[in-house]
C-alpha cells in the first residue's frame, strides 16, 4: 500500500494524523509504534510531529550502522533534545544533562573512578547487600513476592552506600528518594512529550508540580551536604562524594565545584537506581520461567570468580538487557545536515534509536522473543551496535561495570542459595523514563537443599 506513505517525504515513514502526525500514539506507545513503523518501512523511518508544513519530524533509526553513525559522530549528533532540556530544567547541570566542552571536563574527571579495577572496590558492599537481600523474611518464608521493590531496595542501597556512605543520611534519602522516583517519571515524560513547553514560570498544574518535584530533590542536595560539613568522624573507606571532591580533571588538574559534586551524585542515583533494578528484575522474572535453564546458570553462579567473566550468569542479564533494555529509546538532534543511512538530513533534526528495536532486528537476532542467554557465550560475528543495553560512542553509560557487577553479584549469590519460580505468565511493561514492569512481578523463591 503507497497511499498511507508519506512520499514527500525523503525517509519513508507513516503519515498519521493531519494536525499531530505521529505524536500522538508515539506518546501513547511509542514502542508498539516503533515495531510497526520497523516492519513497514525498514530500518530508517521518519515519523511527524505535527502538521506536515511545521517540518517536525523525528527519525527512528534501526540499522546497527545507522545507529553506530549516530552514537559515534558527536560533532554532527547532539543531544539537544527536549527530553533532555527537561533532565536539565529538573538536574541542572551534570554529566547526564550536559554537552559540549562542559561535558568533556565532567566526564574526563569523573571516568576513573568507573573503570572495571575502581569498581570492583565496591563489590563488598554490594555483597552485604546482596545477603542482605537473602534474608529478607519474605524471602527466607517462601511466600509469593513481588519483585519489583526487592530489586529497587538492593539497587539503591548499594547506590546510597557507596556514592554516600553514611547511613544515616542514606536512610532519609533513600526514603525520600524513592517515594520521589515515580513522580520524577511522569514530571518528565509530561513535559518531554508535550508539543509545546510551557515555561516553569508560568503556573499550570504541570509546571507547578514539576517545580514542586525539583524543590524536593534540591532539599535532598542540601540534605546530604548539610550532614557532609558537619561530619566529624573519617569513614575507613573514601564514598564516591569522597571520590569526586578528590577527582582532578587529568589535563587540566581542574576540580568539580561542590555543587556539582552534589549534582553528579544526584544523577547517580537518579541515573543508576530504576536501570539497574529493572535489568535484574527482568532477568529474575525470566529465569523463574525456565527451571532448566536456571539450573545451568545456577551451576555457573558456584563457580569462584567475581568479575564479569561471559559465563552464563553474565550472558543471562545480558540477554534479559537484549529483550527488555531499560534505555528502551535513546534520542539526539543533528547539529548539521548530513547524511543518514543514504537519506539526506537537515540540521536540527530529532533522530531517535531504539535499542527494543534493534535488540530484535531479525538480521541479526535468530527468534528475537525467546529467552535465550547463550547467544553471548563465545564468539560472535554481530555488529557491535546491534546491541546497546549500555548505549555506545563517547557518551555511553559511565555505570556499565558498575552496574554489570552490581547484578551479577546478586545473581551468583541468589542462584546459589535458592531457586525462583515466576508465578505469572506474561509481564507488561510501562514506557516511563525507563522501561519496567507495569505491576508486581510475583515470584516465589525456594531455599536450595544443603548440598552434602
Ligand atoms: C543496567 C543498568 C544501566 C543501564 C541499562 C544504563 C543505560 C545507559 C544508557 C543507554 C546511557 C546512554 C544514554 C545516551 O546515550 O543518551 C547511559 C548513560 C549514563 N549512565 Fe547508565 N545505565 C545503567 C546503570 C548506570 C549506573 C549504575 C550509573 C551510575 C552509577 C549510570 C550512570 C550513567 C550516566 C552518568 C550516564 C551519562 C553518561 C554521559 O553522557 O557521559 N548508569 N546509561
Amino acid at each position: 500500500m503507497t497511499s498511507n506513505v508519506d512520499t514527500g517525504a525523503r525517509i519513508p515513514g507513516p503519515v498519521g494524523s493531519p494536525v499531530l502526525g505521529q505524536a500522538l500514539e508515539l506518546r501513547r506507545d511509542m514502542l508498539r509504534t516503533l515495531d510497526d513503523g520497523f516492519e513497514r518501512f525498514g530500518d530508517v523511518v521518519s515519523y511527524r510531529l505535527g502538521p506536515a508544513a511545521l517540518r517536525r519530524q523525528v527519525i527512528a533509526v534501526h540499522h546497527p550502522d545507522a545507529v553506530k553513525q549516530v552514537l559515534t559522530e558527536r560533532e554532527v549528533f547532539g543531544r539537544r533534545t527536549r527530553s533532555l532540556e527537561v533532565l536539565t530544567e529538573l538536574f541542572g547541570r551534570n554529566l547526564v544533562t550536559t554537552d559540549g566542552e562542559a561535558w568533556t571536563r565532567q566526564r574526563r574527571t569523573l571516568q576513573p573512578l568507573f573503570t572495571p579495577r575502581h569498581v570492583l572496590e565496591y563489590a563488598g558492599v554490594m555483597r552485604e547487600e546482596a545477603h542482605d537481600f537473602l534474608t529478607r523474611g519474605s524471602v527466607t518464608a517462601g511466600e509469593v513476592v513481588d519483585l519489583v521493590p526487592l530489586t529497587e531496595n538492593y539497587a539503591l542501597r548499594v547506590l546510597g552506600r557507596t556514592i554516600i556512605r553514611d547511613e544515616l543520611v542514606m536512610t532519609d534519602v533513600i526514603g525520600a528518594f524513592n517515594t520521589l522516583v515515580p513522580l520524577i517519571g511522569k514530571v518528565v515524560r509530561e513535559r518531554s512529550m508535550k508539543a509545546w513547553k510551557i515555561p516553569l514560570r508560568v503556573p499550570t498544574r504541570e509546571t507547578r508540580q514539576f517545580m514542586e518535584v525539583r524543590a524536593q530533590l534540591y532539599g535532598l542536595i542540601r540534605q546530604i551536604l548539610v550532614r557532609r560539613s558537619q561530619r566529624t568522624d573519617t569513614p575507613a573507606e573514601p564514598d564516591l562524594l569522597d571520590r569526586l571532591r578528590e577527582a582532578r580533571d587529568p589535563e587540566t588538574g581542574a576540580a568539580l565545584t561542590p555543587r556539582e559534586v552534589a549534582d553528579q551524585a544526584l544523577i547517580m542515583l537518579v541515573a543508576g537506581h530504576t536501570t539497574t533494578s529493572n535489568a535484574l528484575t527482568f532477568t529474575l522474572y525470566l529465569l523463574g520461567r525456565d527451571p532448566e535453564l536456571q539450573e545451568a546458570v545456577a551451576e555457573a553462579a558456584r563457580a569462584d570468580g567475581l568479575a564479569p567473566a561471559d559465563d552464563l550468569v553474565v550472558a543471562a542479564i545480558k540477554e534479559a538487557m537484549r529483550m527488555y533494555p531499560s534505555a528502551y529509546a535513546i534520542g539526539r538532534r543533528t547539529r548539521t545536515a548530513t547524511q543518514l543511512h543514504g537519506f539526506p538530513v537537515p540540521a536540527g533534526t530529532n533522530v531517535l534509536i531504539s535499542p527494543w528495536v534493534t535488540h530484535r532486528h531479525p538480521a541479526y537476532w535468530e527468534r528475537p522473543d525467546v529467552y535465550d542467554p547463550s547467544r553471548f557465550i563465545g564468539p560472535s560475528d554481530r555488529p557491535r551496535y546491534a546491541y546497546l543495553p549500555f548505549g555506545g560512542g563517547p557518551r555511553n553509560c559511565i555505570g556499565e561495570h558498575f552496574a554489570m557487577l552490581e547484578a551479577t553479584v546478586l545473581l551468583r549469590t541468589l542462584l546459589r542459595e535458592f531457586t525462583i519460580t515466576s508465578e505469572s505468565a506474561d509481564l507488561p511493561v510501562s514506557q516511563l523514563i525507563s522501561l519496567r514492569p507495569t505491576g508486581a512481578v510475583p515470584v516465589r523463591f525456594t531455599p536450595r537443599k544443603a548440598r552434602g
